[in-house]
């Protein structure tokens, strides 16, 4: 597999010389060009082999329940190899989905990629491969609420049980673990709060004291590409690739990207739960992957400026944008991950009253009001503090204003702060 330069955005001086040095090495022959790839130029030609394509840019659209044999023998071949790549039953993919899946493996860094319908069956299903009746469960009390509950309302009904941890715990979590501790769950930013973990810190502490335990993180805020968690010791990353894989809003998708440790549980429990993807979405998800690299970049850039312009804001209390010095786990962020994607949020200095709260929400022009995240298009929730104190398992929230959550799109970016600045006038 070549090794894939992640020099995206090059945020930091290493990260800068890092690349210059990628750069003259290419330059003075000293390594194959085939073997070191920047990350655009990956997400441009992964998964485009030759007999996915069969002559055009794209991977073909295979749409199959049933896939013939033209022989005994051939029967025999495909049966052996089923899990290997080879055409068998569409439940185990076609030639769309080993496309889309050689491309994720690449991108990430692991040996295989689980697909499923949506990022919350990839969430479920990850999880349920790796547990028994009487085995304990970690997960980030910042996880996203779905999440959460299938842990609380699924799990609890199989005899699993789930301890709840502080997004910022670092090493700390040793002292959560339990002898029948299997799984631990990360998600990094946290929804809504935006937490960054120190990931190298909870790796290191559960490999020391359950190095059996599997390691997974969502890593949607980060595209899978943005911070590289296998390469951090994670067995599985997962992502809701509804979001910026797809990032058009319009079909939904999970990806579970594992390493050779896990693949095979992985792999086999998630085909036993009949998790498969359309053909036609499989199709969808790899032609988001070629413009990944440009989009995200402006997700970056305009969200940033975005956050930065609201920091100075009167009415705003606190930014949690996990590139904005200040926001938590922000070092963990510039230390881990290569750049940002477009959501974010910040908690204003007051609660808003419901009318208030209705006169802000209800006369955006270019924000929308719709869960998900992660298209072209710029998106508005609001939580009132005990709401989200609610779905913080760990404890409750540490500010008492309205926290609004914004996802910053590929708008001209003034466009989007002219209209939030409106809606500050609405409620000052
Ligand atoms: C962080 C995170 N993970 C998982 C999901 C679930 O993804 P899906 O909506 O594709 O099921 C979401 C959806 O909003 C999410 O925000």
């Amino acid at each position: 597999m070549p090794e894939i330069v992640y020099a995206f955005l090059a945020l930091t001086q290493q990260k800068d010389d890092k690349l210059s040095l990628d750069i003259q090495m290419v330059k003075q022959g000293k390594v194959n060009m085939t073997a070191k790839k920047h990350i655009e130029t990956a997400l441009v030609n992964a998964g485009r082999d030759k007999k996915f394509t069969q002559g055009s840019v794209n991977s073909v659209i295979q749409r199959a329940s049933s896939l013939v044999f033209e022989t005994v023998e051939a029967k025999k071949q495909a049966t052996a190899n089923r899990a290997k790549g080879e055409l068998f039953y569409g439940r185990r993919g076609t030639l769309t989905h080993f496309s889309l899946q050689e491309a994720m493996c690449e991108l990430e860094g692991g040996v295989g990629c689980a697909l499923y319908p949506c990022g919350a069956a990839a969430v479920a299903n990850a999880i349920l491969a790796f547990v028994e009746q009487g085995d304990n469960v970690l997960m980030t009390g910042s996880a996203y609420e779905p999440s959460q509950d299938f842990c609380t309302k699924i799990l609890a009904k199989l005899g699993v049980t789930t301890t709840w941890f502080d997004p910022m715990i670092g090493e700390g979590i040793a002292e959560l673990v339990q002898p029948n501790t299997k799984v631990v769950f990360l998600e990094s930013p946290g929804s809504i709060t935006m937490e960054v973990h120190d990931v190298p810190a909870i790796v290191k502490a559960i490999r020391r004291v359950a190095p059996d335990a599997i390691i997974m993180i969502d890593n949607t805020w980060a595209a899978g590409i943005l911070f590289k968690a296998l390469d951090f010791g994670i067995d599985i990353s997962i992502q809701a690739g509804t979001k910026y894989l797809i990032g058009h809003s319009d079909a939904m998708v999970g990806t579970a990207v594992s390493n050779a440790r896990c693949w095979d549980q992985l792999r086999e429990n998630s085909y036993l739960m009949g998790q498969m993807l359309d053909a036609d979405t499989a199709y969808m998800t790899s032609r988001g992957l070629r413009t990944l690299a440009v989009r995200l970049r402006q997700h970056h850039e305009s969200s940033l400026k975005v956050a930065e312009w609201l920091a100075q804001h009167p009415q705003v209390e606190r930014v949690n944008h996990p590139a904005l010095p200040g926001s938590k786990g922000h070092e963990f962020w510039k230390r881990d991950f290569t750049g940002s994607s477009g959501l974010f949020s910040f908690v204003l200095k007051k609660r808003l009253s419901n009318d208030q709260y209705q006169h802000y929400l209800d006369n955006f022009h270019y924000f929308s009001m719709a869960y998900s995240w992660g298209g072209y298009e710029s998106l508005i929730l609001a939580n009132q503090p005990e709401e989200l104190a609610e779905i913080r398992p760990a404890g409750g929230v540490d500010f008492t204003g309205t926290l609004v959550r914004v996802h910053i799109g590929l708008e001209n970016v003034d466009d989007l702060i002219a209209d939030l600045d409106a809606g500050f006038q609405r409620i000052a």
